[in-house]
């Protein structure tokens, strides 16, 4: 496992920039460090409420998207699961393909401490690095596919992370993201926004006993890209062929993203 340190990395970075974007700069920061102390704070019954509060779709929702990235993954290929948090992406795919080289990557040390113990426990392989998913320390061109699950989201800035995420694919990867999009309207929508907003920050806290965590779920998720703006935005950051599905009514959307020049193909 390597461990690295984390300061603040996007403040330190614009030396010379003028005052606005110095500004910006340090309320992602800001925003950077909120997060990593947030999903630090709730590690310890992250997976369970995860479980509960999908009711149990997760799981379902990883597989699928650990299918659309290894299917342009060639054998001993390389995957990058960004956010990888306790790791479960990273251990979908370690488990669908042996061959291939997992690295996780969470700017959250006690989520990547989870993750190390359950790859431990199922004897599988992971290499877990702590960093940023905004500045990777990877070279350009190092993975085959990059996933990110429900954790685009939470990025300070998501384009800086789109962005990077381009920069470290091979010339023929693809980016694979799952993500919350904002409910959609008519009858399913409703119930789900109720359930979002009243339920389920009620139940989070309960469980965690943290309730910041489970309010800025439905705030970050209502402030959140529709699929298609988020699609533009990947296009935006160099990719070339976008598609998504909607999984379970539109509660999670599976977008794939081709570094420009690849052959576009259906999510599986
Ligand atoms: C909702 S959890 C998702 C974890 C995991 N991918 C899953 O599917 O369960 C979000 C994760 O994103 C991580 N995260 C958020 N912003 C990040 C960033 N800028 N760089 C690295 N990790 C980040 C958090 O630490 C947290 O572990």
């Amino acid at each position: 496992m390597r461990f690295g340190a984390h300061g603040s990395l996007p403040a330190m970075m614009v030396s010379g920039a003028g005052p606005d974007q110095h500004d910006g700069a340090q309320s992602d920061a800001r925003k950077a460090e909120r997060v990593r102390d947030m999903f630090s704070d709730i590690a310890p019954t992250y997976d369970l409420l995860n479980g509960v509060l999908s009711l149990g779709s997760d799981r379902r929702w990883r597989a699928q998207a650990a299918r659309a990235a290894l299917a342009g993954v060639p054998v001993g290929g390389a995957v990058l699961d960004v956010a990888t948090g306790t790791g479960d992406l990273a251990l979908a795919l370690k488990r669908a393909r042996r061959d291939a080289r997992v690295v996780g990557a969470d700017f959250a040390a006690p989520m990547l401490e989870l993750a190390g113990r359950k790859a431990a426990a199922r004897g599988v392989e992971l290499e877990l690095v702590q960093a940023d998913g905004t500045a990777l320390p990877f070279e350009v061109g190092s993975f085959d596919a990059v996933t990110i699950a429900y954790g685009l989201r939470n990025f300070a800035d998501p384009d800086a992370g789109l962005r990077e995420f381009r920069r470290v694919l091979k010339p023929a990867g693809r980016l694979v993201v799952l993500e919350f999009p904002p409910p959609p309207k008519g009858a399913f929508g409703t119930l789900f926004r109720w359930y979002f907003t009243k339920v389920l920050p009620r139940l989070g806290a309960l469980v965690s006993g943290e309730s910041t965590a489970y309010s800025y779920l439905p705030e970050s998720v209502l402030a959140f890209f529709t699929p298609d703006t988020l699609a533009g935005h990947m296009r935006a950051a160099g990719f070339g062929a976008v598609e998504y599905r909607l999984q379970t009514l539109g509660v999670s959307a599976l977008h794939v993203a081709h570094v420009q020049g690849a052959a576009p193909e259906r999510p599986a």
